[in-house]
């Protein structure tokens, strides 16, 4: 006789408790007061070019910030001073332009090669280790 009435009791509780963790999870997904504000549309911005450089023999890789050897070092072994002086990451440029951010110490020509400790990149580049 008391257990239909315990049953009824249990489920009315169940009942609750699910709709008491429903409204919690919509008040948590969807606070009153707070505007959900889409991301800007970019359809009509043209998106930002990733800046690569192309290592021949090794692919081509996004550019880090800052100077080549930023994102070259791990393939310039070689690349002791970072101050453009031992002429260790040495590249010859195939293709693109490069920004100087300093002179180099070592001698190069400048025409043809680039220091990726002393370079910034203007753009996508191809080059080369020599
Ligand atoms: S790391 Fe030495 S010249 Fe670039």
């Amino acid at each position: 006789m008391i257990a239909p009435i315990l049953i009824g009791l249990g489920l009315l509780c169940l009942g609750g408790s699910i709709a008491l963790t429903l409204a919690g999870i919509r008040y948590l997904l969807v606070r009153p007061g707070k505007a959900v504000v889409a991301p800007a549309a970019s359809a009509s911005a043209p998106a930002t070019p990733v800046a690569t450089v192309h290592l021949e023999g090794i692919g081509t890789l996004a550019l880090e910030a800052g100077v080549l050897l930023n994102t070259l070092w791990e393939h310039l072994p070689h690349a002791e001073c970072q101050s453009g002086e031992c002429g260790g990451c040495k590249m010859k440029l195939l293709e693109g332009k490069v920004h100087w951010i300093r002179d180099p110490v070592v001698e190069i020509n400048r025409q043809t090669h680039i220091l990726a400790c002393s370079c910034e990149a203007a753009g996508p580049i191809r080059c080369a280790t020599p």
